[in-house]
This record gives C-alpha cells, sequence and structure tokens, in this order.
C-alpha cells in the first residue's frame, strides 16, 4: 500500500509543505481527487525537466487526468507540446525573447514605469493596493506592448485567469470555469482577426504573417500561442514582483536589498515563485525513478521549490525559471520587469508599510500557483 499525500493551497505552509515531499517518489492527490506522483529532490527534477520520456502532451495521459479541458484554440501551446512541434512554435517565437530582444524591450518598460510610478505618487499617504496600481499594470503593459495587445482586457484577463488557478474540480468552480474559457477563446480569437485585418509592428502581427504566408503555424496554434504568452507572462510576473515586495516589506531589509540588487535579486525570485510545480507531465514509458516505478500516462508533478530549497542542490543553479526544452521563454523579460518595479518602489517610496499585518494578506486558495489577491500599503513619499 502506498501512503497518499493530499497538495495544499496555501501560500503560507508551501516550503514547508514542498521539503516534505522530497526524498521518495510520492503518490498525492490534487484538489479534485485526481491522484499524481510527486517528485521534489532538485538531482531528479532537474534531470526529468529535460527528459523526454516524460511528455507534456495530455495525449500520451492515461485518461484520468482531466486538467482544464480546453478547446484547440488554446489548448495547441507550447506547454501541452513536445519534440518536433514544439521545437516549430518555439523557434518562430522565440527571437522575441532573445537577451538581445529583452534589451531592447528596456526603453519601452523605463517609460511604462515612470507613468505608472508617476499615477502612484498621486496616493502619497494614502492606502493604496500595489498589485491593482503596480504589479499588475507594468507586466501587463510590457508584454502587452511586446504582443500588441490592448491594455482594456487586462482586468477581465485577470479574473479568467484567477478563475482558472483555481479550479477544485467542484461544480461551480467548473461553471466558472466553462465561461472564463468561452471568453478567452473569442477574445484571442478574435484578437488575432483584428491583427489580420490591421497589422501592426508587434509580435503578433509577425506570427500572424508566419500563419498566413509560410504556413509556419495552424490558426489554433496561433490563437494558443498569444493565449500562453498573456497568461504565462502576466501570471508570473505580476506575483513575483508582489511576492518579493510583501518579503522586503516584512523583513525590514529593503534598502540593504536595493544597494546590492545585483546579487540579491535571484535569491529573492526563487524565494518569490509563485509556481510550486512544474508544468504536469506524462510518462511515456514505465519510468523509474529511485525506487520507484511510474506506470506509463500517469500525471507526474515536478517539484521546483522542493528542488530550489533542496539542501544537495548545493551551487547548482534555480530551477525558477525550469529547465530544458520547455525552459521560460520569457525568462530575461521577468528579471526585467522585476528589475524595473521593485528597487524602484523602495528608492521612490522607502518607507512604504503594509496596510495590515502581513498574516492578514490573502493569498488565491491554489495548488497550482501562489498569487495574493490584493497587496494593501501605505505610501509615504
Ligand atoms: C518570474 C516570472 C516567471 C516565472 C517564475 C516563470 C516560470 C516558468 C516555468 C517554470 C516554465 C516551464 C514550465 C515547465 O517546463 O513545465 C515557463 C515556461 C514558459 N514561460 Fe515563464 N515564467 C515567468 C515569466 C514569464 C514571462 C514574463 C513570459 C512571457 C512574456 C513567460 C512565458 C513562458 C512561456 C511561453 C513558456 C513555455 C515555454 C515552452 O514550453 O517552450 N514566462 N515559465
Amino acid at each position: 500500500m502506498v501512503e497518499t499525500t493530499v497538495i495544499g493551497t496555501s501560500a503560507s505552509t508551501r516550503w514547508a509543505e514542498h521539503a516534505r515531499l522530497r526524498g521518495a517518489v510520492r503518490r498525492a492527490e490534487i484538489p479534485g481527487g485526481h491522484q499524481v506522483w510527486v517528485v521534489a529532490g532538485y538531482e531528479e527534477v532537474s534531470a526529468l525537466l529535460a527528459d523526454p520520456r516524460l511528455s507534456l502532451d495530455k495525449r500520451h495521459s492515461d485518461g484520468q487526468y482531466t486538467g482544464y479541458a480546453l478547446p484547440p484554440a488554446l489548448d495547441r501551446n507550447l506547454l501541452n507540446m513536445d519534440g518536433d512541434e514544439h521545437g516549430r512554435i518555439r523557434r518562430l517565437a522565440a527571437p522575441a525573447f532573445s537577451r538581445r530582444s529583452a534589451d531592447s524591450l528596456r526603453a519601452a518598460v523605463d517609460r511604462i514605469v515612470g507613468e505608472v510610478f508617476a499615477a502612484l505618487a498621486e496616493n502619497d499617504g494614502a492606502t493604496v493596493d500595489l498589485l491593482d496600481q503596480l504589479c499588475v499594470p507594468v507586466p501587463a503593459l510590457v508584454i502587452g506592448e511586446l504582443l500588441g495587445v490592448p491594455d482594456d482586457l487586462y482586468p477581465a484577463l485577470r479574473d479568467a485567469a484567477n478563475t482558472m488557478f483555481t479550479f477544485d474540480g467542484s461544480k461551480e468552480s467548473g461553471r466558472q470555469l466553462v465561461q472564463a474559457i468561452g471568453w478567452l477563446t473569442e477574445t484571442f480569437s478574435t484578437l488575432v482577426a483584428a491583427k489580420r485585418a490591421a497589422p501592426a509592428d508587434d509580435l503578433l502581427s509577425g506570427w500572424v504573417r508566419a500563419r498566413d504566408d509560410e504556413e509556419a503555424l495552424t490558426e489554433d496554434e496561433l490563437v494558443s500561442l498569444a493565449f500562453l504568452m498573456m497568461m504565462a507572462g502576466l501570471e508570473n510576473a505580476v506575483f513575483t514582483c508582489a511576492n518579493i515586495i510583501v518579503a522586503l516589506i516584512g523583513s525590514g531589509a529593503a534598502a540593504q536589498a536595493v544597494s546590492a540588487w545585483p546579487q540579491q535579486r535571484g535569491g529573492l525570485m526563487e524565494q518569490a515563485n509563485p509556481l510550486p510545480f512544474a508544468f504536469r507531465r506524462f510518462p511515456v514509458t514505465d519510468l523509474t525513478v529511485g525506487e520507484t516505478i511510474i506506470p506509463k500516462g500517469d500525471t507526474v508533478l515536478l517539484s521546483l521549490i522542493g528542488a530550489d530549497s533542496d539542501p544537495a542542490r548545493g551551487d547548482r543553479p534555480s530551477l525558477l525559471f525550469g529547465r530544458g526544452p520547455h525552459y521560460c521563454l520569457g525568462a530575461q523579460v521577468a528579471d526585467l520587469i522585476v528589475d524595473a518595479v521593485v528597487p524602484e518602489l523602495f528608492v521612490r517610496h522607502p518607507r512604504v508599510q503594509l496596510a495590515i499585518p502581513e498574516a492578514e494578506l490573502v493569498y488565491r486558495s491554489s495548488w497550482r500557483s501562489h498569487g495574493l489577491l490584493a497587496l494593501p500599503v501605505i505610501l509615504t513619499p
């Protein structure tokens, strides 16, 4: 009889929980009742992230895993693909996310950050929600500018993301999910159609050309790519910034962190990682990990925060952005956003304080992503 662990949904206990998941490969249950295998040691997670015997394509699931049941227009994205198919789309998207391209985004980021902080300064002395006023607008505007997505979409996108990440298998949560998925499909399909009708100098227009002129990808792959970029980008960058800000206010060490920012940033980002697990994977063959044989088609979760906090990691690189063929395409953009948002907040508002006790901050209840629902602070110039 194999022992079953239940994966929790609380942000405050996640480090302790994932530390307990290390050691042997474990059978666990996720909210909704689905059985998974969890791997949480650095050595194993690092190797398995790049192991082609683990597929991200749901067609390799034994059928028990249902996930979000996305329609093809959202489902044909990089995080559901392997091998040549994944390589074809990734090669198309990657040039826009190289270090050189990220560097050339810097001017736009500086302009956007300047505007957002100027609007924030009008709230000096008042309580403001930094999530709404800083951590969402900067990544939303930066990624939106890169892709060519209008900024009036963000509030609804955020609501849809929240619905997806908090889906728990219940009837009500399922009803909301269907509604959110319908909205996302319609919105991204309409967006692609608008770019086709009026192309601009942005990524989405470039991908539409690659589809129409070179047939480099299908229509579903095109819409799915736009959807993944907005979701993966917005979600993670927003919560990383917010989690770092909370940590720095709580520690009282913001000034020291800002003065040694290039050395501090990596560690702070690791601690703030909103994604406890990599995307679920399915073995394409029976897979032996340590003493355990994971049957073909079962669901495997690789714990990124378990791996990063593993004492056996030594000085090996963080797995915050994954590893191997699916390594985060937006890692440089994420660094750029965090660099532009966090130090600047503490330079402009060195005495910023939480407006409520830290223990009362509310995180979304999710095993997939630990994001704050609001970040109320008092801004003092
Ligand atoms: C601090 C913020 C971020 C974190 C922690 C993060 C984390 C990750 C991780 C762990 C993966 C790999 C998932 C896996 O192998 O299962 C990933 C993939 C990805 N990320 Fe990020 N990400 C962040 C920001 C961004 C941004 C800003 C963008 C886009 C602008 C982005 C776009 C993507 C895409 C497109 C993939 C899929 C790559 C592929 O499958 O080839 N991410 N991210």
